[in-house]
């Protein structure tokens, strides 16, 4: 059964509501949202609507913007909008504008010389992992234009085989590295690091950039002080993309389409700041998970891109949502007895029909849905990208009717729910929106939930038992 709740199916919500098709949909700075196939009725919505109030989003919202500690473990504001913020913007006493437009200035400089080429490289090692690896990649393959001099290699997890096959294809005179890690002490980063300063040779500090909020162990590892691109303490990992952690993305596709991505999020930003007037995108989003996660009971959600070069979405979305809602205790450090986090998984659409869709269809579990795609994209082939969308409609509809009318074996129940997220034409700007409308919609859950999104204290034990357990293996005891 899935409703917890006594709500309707989704084919009866659509009969017995004509307006429903279009009333449960935003459109938003080119994006449009389609949650009709999301089993809720009008009362529902409303009543979703008034828990942003008690619980007192619009103030937590302004103590979010204001600097203030909201990540309360660390005793940290967040201020990831600063990162993104144009000159004259304030966000309390802890955020120097002047510091943080320096430094972005800084690490987009550097990003305009590999871009054009006058850097002298041809390939760039971008060397980190989860928010240092994961968002600037989905940005450099989602805006990438193949117009950059440099190619980027992504370097995260440990891979010895890989690392020396680019050690063999590459060159090491116009090859360079970007160590990104805010702690500048992650076990994987710092052993591809050095296996890379070794590889690069000698000069290779002319070579090699830190993305940072350590630059003293960036320095003691040999950086360069003016090769440390620094970003505050008050930016968290899965939040860092827009920062020097960017650096390589902006490298790649260029430093005015990532200066649009800025400016996409930053009116995202605003947008958010003032939703108590009229819902943004973030909290309907947010309001939706919660209905999905605590009303209708569903630990999972899958993204699902239709948009080929939103292929990685999901992997940056599994990051910033499991690892901010994905907690056990509240603000008050109160042990939770209700659900948090769901498990968020997905990839690219067409590819996932010929995997995982069977069981979706016709499996004994109901798992939500959100597909992704686009209208249009500029290549050669335009056919393609109709069909790419006409399978994310088909599926919409699949999901949600399901089959009656063949043999037992072929029928699917549908009433499953799914939502779909278009865009007319993926560009920088709207790309940059949709990222900072994510990470609000996973700020707004938080303040439903009353946890805390930015700490991630769940992943220390499992360091700790490999470091011990590695240098047990190193002793060969
Ligand atoms: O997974 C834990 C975590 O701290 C993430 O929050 C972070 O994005 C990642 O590891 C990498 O951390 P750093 O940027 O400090 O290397």
């Amino acid at each position: 059964m899935l409703q917890k709740n006594d709500t309707p199916g989704i084919a009866e919500l659509f009969e017995s509501d004509p307006g429903r098709e279009q009333d449960f949909r935003l459109r938003q700075s080119d994006w449009e949202l389609d949650y009709s196939r999301i089993p809720l009725e009008r009362a529902g919505l409303t009543s979703l609507h008034t828990l942003t109030e008690s619980a007192g989003l619009g103030a937590a919202v302004a103590r979010l913007f204001a600097g203030e500690s909201v990540n309360t473990s660390e005793r940290q504001p967040a201020l990831h909008m600063a990162l993104r913020a144009e000159e004259g913007s304030s966000f309390g006493p802890g955020a120097d504008m002047a510091t943080l437009l320096r430094q972005r200035q800084r690490f987009m400089d550097l990003a305009a010389r590999l871009h054009d080429g006058s850097s002298g490289l041809t390939d760039l090692l971008h060397i980190g992992i989860g928010g240092s690896d994961l968002g600037p990649r989905l940005v450099a393959d989602a805006l990438n234009a193949d117009d950059s001099a440099v190619r980027v290699h992504w370097l995260s997890t440990l891979d010895g085989r890989r690392f020396e096959r680019l050690c063999r294809e590459l060159d090491p005179a116009t090859t360079g590295m970007v160590m990104a890690s805010k702690s500048f002490s992650t076990e994987e980063t710092m052993t591809q690091a050095r296996a890379a300063r070794q590889w690069l040779g000698e000069g290779w500090a002319k070579r090699a950039w830190a993305a940072t909020a350590n630059a003293g162990r960036a320095e003691e590892f040999g950086v360069p002080a003016d090769h440390v691109l620094e970003f505050p303490s008050f930016v968290g990992g899965r939040y860092s993309l827009w920062s020097s952690v960017g650096v390589s993305a902006a490298a790649r596709i260029g430093p005015e389409r990532f200066r649009r991505l800025l400016a996409g999020a930053e009116r995202a930003d605003r947008e958010f700041a003032r939703s108590e007037q009229d819902p943004s995108m973030a909290v309907v989003l947010a309001l939706l998970m919660h209905y999905l996660r605590r009303d209708l009971d569903l630990n999972t959600l899958g993204v699902v891109s239709y948009e080929p070069r939103l292929a990685l979405l999901a992997g940056h979305l599994q990051q910033l949502v499991m690892e901010s809602l994905g907690k056990g205790v509240d603000l008050d450090d109160r042990p939770l007895d209700v659900p948090t986090a769901p498990l968020i998984y997905g990839g690219r659409g067409t590819d996932l029909q010929h995997s995982i869709f069977q069981a979706l269809h016709q499996g004994r579990d109901t798992h939500p849905l959100l597909l992704v795609g686009s209208l249009r994209d500029r290549h050669a082939y335009p056919e393609w990208h109709q069909a790419q969308y006409a399978h994310l409609l088909a599926q919409a509809r699949a999901f949600a009717n399901g089959r009656s009318d063949g043999e037992i074996y072929q029928n699917m129940p549908g009433n499953r729910p799914v939502a779909t997220l278009i865009v007319d034409e993926l560009d920088s700007d709207n790309l940059g929106w949709l990222l900072a409308s994510l990470e609000h919609a996973v700020y707004a859950l938080s303040v439903l939930w009353g946890i805390n999104a930015f700490d991630q204290w769940g992943v220390e034990e499992g360091k700790r038992l490999a470091a011990e357990i590695r240098s047990r293996l190193q002793s060969g005891t």
